[in-house]
């Protein structure tokens, strides 16, 4: 007899009572965890919906108990013991929001020794000693999920394991740190001096704990190692990353990039080469008529070019509070419905593909090639010739030579931008211009990226 598809699935009510409650131990309840706590409370029906079954926060583990009543209230127990969470009895998954990278990595490990799924926004804790984390999840059959770990609001795991499965993904680009991104554009757009924009970074909840971590590029450089190792199936080697900042950025570079046409954004890029993979974060220049280049204040913006699908981009905020819950609770709701999920899903380089991508090794830095960016400062209008010409003998590529206009007191500058050269070759090019008698200080170098197809 027919039986309508619809007709025949179960109520969710009548379904039974072995499909019960998540329950949920929280670490920290600082700006990601009270985001997690006040979500988790205002969408409860629609996330039980979508889960299959409810999700409660069963005990939560805070450095400043009183400030966590305040936000907890009477419902939720407290301790100071975030080991106590880590291994409680009644936890199923354990969602640690605390942040560092030392004691986090012990607690993670207990939980998983214990057999419980571990949920985190922790990329520093990932990027550094994920590859110890995973394998522990592993060997013990459970999840550990980090979508808010990644540029918090977009699903970029997600796309990449999910939505992009089918392809062999080429590269990977984008800004992955909201709070660079604002600082760069409070600089641009208001004339806010660095340390007054960050400032404003910090009182919104965008920076890390260790603004270092933002400004200096080790922060994009974290979430880079994971988006790199979901793209190409390779191991976290955070280690061998090129990190680079926006402290030494200056705004006469800022100026000169827009008088050529370009943008200065803090990207992250991951590149599948034929003998290697390119995996640098840098200050670098995009054209100002790109998507990429109008990624304004702390949203953040990911890029991805893949065989079949071609070129896609995902965009959303990048820091904040709710915005950082709202990925905790998916990763939260796909445990629910994907309990006893096989682990490796959420370990690319533990995967099929394991042999093949870990022997893939991280480029060093002269072996990458793009195009470049270079001011350089001369004592004389008329020595053009000379930087050209020192190029050209360098077999450097000169796409397009200008003179700054605005160099406010500097003395001459000669904008350069190149056609693609590996580094090692600009390198060698940026050496013998420094020696040259008409160069009158140090040269700067920024690289340029089409991000095209
Ligand atoms: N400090 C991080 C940023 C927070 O600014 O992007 C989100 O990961």
């Amino acid at each position: 007899m027919y039986r309508d598809p619809v007709e025949s699935l179960e109520p969710l009510h009548s379904r039974p009572a072995a499909i019960r409650t998540l329950r949920v131990g929280m670490i920290g309840i600082g700006t990601v965890g009270s985001g997690t706590f006040r979500v988790l409370a205002r969408n409860r029906a629609d996330i039980a919906a979508r889960a299959g079954r409810s999700i409660e926060l069963v005990i939560v583990a805070a450095r400043n108990l009183q400030r966590a009543a305040g936000i907890v209230g009477e419902g939720v127990p407290l301790t100071a013991d975030a080991m106590h969470v880590a291994t409680h009895p009644d936890v199923d998954v354990v969602v640690e929001v605390a942040g560092g990278t030392g004691p986090a990595r012990d607690w993670v490990l207990a939980a998983i020794a214990h057999g419980k799924h571990v949920v985190t926004a922790n990329k520093a804790l990932l990027a550094v000693h994920g590859t110890e984390i995973f394998a522990a999840a592993r060997e013990k059959g459970v999840v550990v999920a980090y979508e808010g770990a990644v540029a918090v609001s977009i699903p970029i795991i997600k796309a990449l394991r999910e939505g992009l499965a089918a392809n062999r993904i080429e590269w990977v680009a984008g800004i992955i740190n909201g709070t660079t991104n604002f600082i760069l554009s409070k600089m641009r757009d208001e004339g806010l001096d660095f340390a007054a924009a960050l400032a404003q970074a910090q009182a919104l909840g965008y920076a890390e704990a260790d603004p270092t971590f933002d400004i200096e590029g080790i922060d994009a450089a974290h979430k880079l190692t994971l988006l790199a190792a979901n793209a190409f199936g390779m191991p976290l080697r955070f280690a061998d990353a090129q990190v680079e900042g926006i402290t030494a950025l200056q705004g006469l570079d800022v100026a000169c990039a827009e008088q050529l046409g370009y943008r200065i954004k803090l990207l992250g890029v991951a590149r599948r080469q034929a003998s290697g993979v390119e995996l640098r974060v840098q200050p670098a220049l995009v054209p100002v008529d790109h998507l990429m280049a109008h990624v304004k204040g702390s949203m953040n913006a990911v890029m991805v070019k893949s065989d079949a699908a071609g070129l896609t981009m995902y965009y959303g905020a990048g820091a904040g509070s709710e915005q950082t819950a709202s990925a905790v609770i998916a990763d939260l709701v796909d445990v629910a419905r994907l309990d006893g999920v096989d682990a490796a899903q959420y370990v690319p380089h533990l995967g099929v593909h394991a042999h093949a991508m870990n022997a893939l090794s991280v480029l060093p830095r002269a072996a990458v090639d793009t195009s470049h960016y270079l001011r350089v400062p001369v004592h004389a209008v008329g020595q053009i010739q000379a930087v050209t010409a020192c190029l050209a003998a360098q077999k450097v590529p000169v796409r397009q030579v200008a003179l700054a206009a605005e160099c406010s007191g500097t003395g001459p500058q000669v904008l350069v931008l190149t056609g693609p050269v590996v580094q090692g070759t600009l390198d060698l090019a940026v050496h013998a211009l420094q020696a040259r008698n008409e160069v009158a200080g140090p040269v700067v170098t920024l690289r340029v990226e089409a991000l095209e197809g």
